[in-house]
């Protein structure tokens, strides 16, 4: 079937536009970004969603899994990309342990990525007891996106089995999970790793928007994470189309630069700031005294 010609963009993405995108047959366009450089290029590039995502612990910070990045940690990359953004809506993981422990640590969390890392929204991961932190947040007045299907916060739960809603059963229980987060009132939901046959019909049942990584074509947005997007991270699971090969750019790059700076390349004149020529001459001048005395 034909796509319907794209809408208009407002020129500020705000939590209510994301279903007004998938109301007028749009497509919704999300990347991850943790600095301020990165979210500003993203954001020129008319990109609609930037969520700071913990997955900042496995690309940036280095560590095995997205568990143990800390409050401190995220918001102090939230700040720099919410600096970096006039456009984009802008969204915060909370990450593990960070709303899990009670309705009051939730919204404590929650609102410090609003009230002192200046972005817009937060995504938490999961239903069931999660549900009720939805609803205290929204009440709250804090936007909430939820996270569906595989969610990294529970690897050790999921070991190596990282496609979820394989079976039948598994796929109505993840609808009502969706059925239940849209309830709760979040404004949007990440599906990640699920068969496409699966988000379809989640899709076409919520008026909220769908947002998939590795869920099929049938999801209102998609999302990637910015490194594999980009070929920085050396392998990028299936689910990811790289549109470049940063990483090897940067090597060879790098590799030029330490022959230059050994063989006395760099820098080149162009490269050196020079003195006035009176000044020069007087420099050779009082060098010379100096060598005399
Ligand atoms: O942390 C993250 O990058 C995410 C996206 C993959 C959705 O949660």
């Amino acid at each position: 079937m034909p796509r319907q010609a794209e809408p208009e963009r407002p020129a500020k993405i705000r939590v209510n536009h994301l279903a007004k995108i998938k109301q007028s047959g749009g497509k919704i366009a999300a990347l991850t970004a943790y600095d301020y450089l990165a979210a500003q290029i993203l954001d020129r590039a008319g990109i609609d969603v930037i969520l700071v995502g913990d997955s900042l612990a496995n690309v940036v910070l280095g560590y095995p899994t997205t568990v143990p990045v800390t409050m401190e940690e995220m918001l102090h990359h939230a700040k720099a990309v919410a600096r970096g953004v006039v456009r984009a809506l802008t969204v915060a993981d909370m990450p593990f342990l960070s709303y899990q422990t009670g309705l009051d640590d939730a919204v404590r969390n929650a609102g410090r990525f609003l009230k002192e890392g200046g972005v817009e929204a937060v995504k938490v991961e999961g239903a069931g007891a999660v549900l009720a932190v939805i609803e205290r947040l929204v009440e709250t007045g804090i936007p909430v996106m939820g996270h569906l299907g595989y969610t990294p916060q529970s690897v050790h739960r999921f070991g190596s089995n990282i496609v979820q809603a394989k079976t039948a059963a598994r796929a109505g229980e993840l609808l009502n999970d969706a059925i239940a987060l849209e309830g709760a009132g979040a404004f949007a939901v990440v599906l990640e790793c699920v068969p496409a046959e699966v988000a379809r019909p989640i899709t076409e049942r919520l008026t909220i928007p769908t947002i998939g990584i590795g869920a099929g074509p049938h999801c209102d947005g998609q999302i990637l994470v910015l490194h594999d997007a980009l070929g920085l991270t050396p392998r990028s699971p299936r689910l990811a189309k790289r549109y470049l090969e940063l990483g090897e750019m940067i090597s060879t790059a790098a590799a030029s630069y330490i022959r230059d700076v050994r063989e006395g390349a760099f820098p080149a004149p162009e490269h050196c700031y020079e003195m006035p020529e009176d000044e020069l001459r007087a420099l050779g001048e009082e060098s010379g005294e100096r060598k005399g005395r």
